[in-house]
């Protein structure tokens, strides 16, 4: 089963060893990334593609709705690692536009356990919701809120202890916010780099 898969996998391993013979025995022996991505897990936002960086060159978290929830075992292990083992230089939350997480969070349908998941959404909408309810387009309302929603996972990963704690002594770390569109494949900064805890 999934021989197309398989074929693919050899002929991807093939290539790279065609073009750098060390490639897979270098990465064998230690991975030494700069960046960890933390991103929606849509399909079509594929972390290492989108930035052109190679395996090894990207530690990766992904979820539905690029949450950064600060009881959330899975990413609190996956950001301590990045940040006191892997010494990443910059965390990038990267949220989309069109995002089927955020808009699922406010448009009241009920869905079960991702409810739950996507319940700091519905709350950060309320929160802003003079701001968004402002925007007379759905699509650009949507939107707005899934910049406001990078903006405040940007936030939460900037204040976790581990970040706070690698500042205080004297690491170098940036934690930045993007939007990725699907419709043109560009990334856009949001200009809300945090570099230390002021
Ligand atoms: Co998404």
């Amino acid at each position: 089963m999934l021989d197309h898969l398989k074929a693919n996998n050899r002929a991807w391993a093939k290539q790279k060893i065609a073009t750098d013979a060390n490639f897979f025995n270098r990465l064998e022996r230690q991975q030494a990334p700069e960046y960890l991505w933390i991103g929606c897990s849509d399909s079509r936002v594929p972390a290492n593609d989108i930035v052109g960086l190679d395996p090894g060159e990207l530690f990766v978290h992904r979820n539905v709705a690029n949450m950064a929830p600060p009881q959330d075992a899975n990413y609190l292990s996956v950001l301590q690692f990045a940040v006191d083992v892997l010494k990443v230089k910059h965390i990038m939350v990267v949220g989309h536009y069109g995002c089927g997480g955020v808009s699922a969070a406010v448009d009241g349908k009920r869905r079960g356990l991702v409810d739950h998941w996507l319940h700091p959404i519905r709350e950060l909408y309320r929160e802003c919701s003079a701001e968004l309810e402002a925007i007379s387009d759905g699509h650009a309302r949507l939107d707005r809120l899934c910049e406001l929603n990078v903006i405040r996972q940007m936030r939460n990963v900037a204040s976790d202890v581990f970040v706070q704690e690698a500042w205080a002594r004297g690491q170098s770390l940036c934690v930045h916010g993007w939007v990725y569109s699907l419709a043109n494949g560009l990334v856009k900064d949001l200009n809300v780099t945090a570099t230390g805890p002021e």
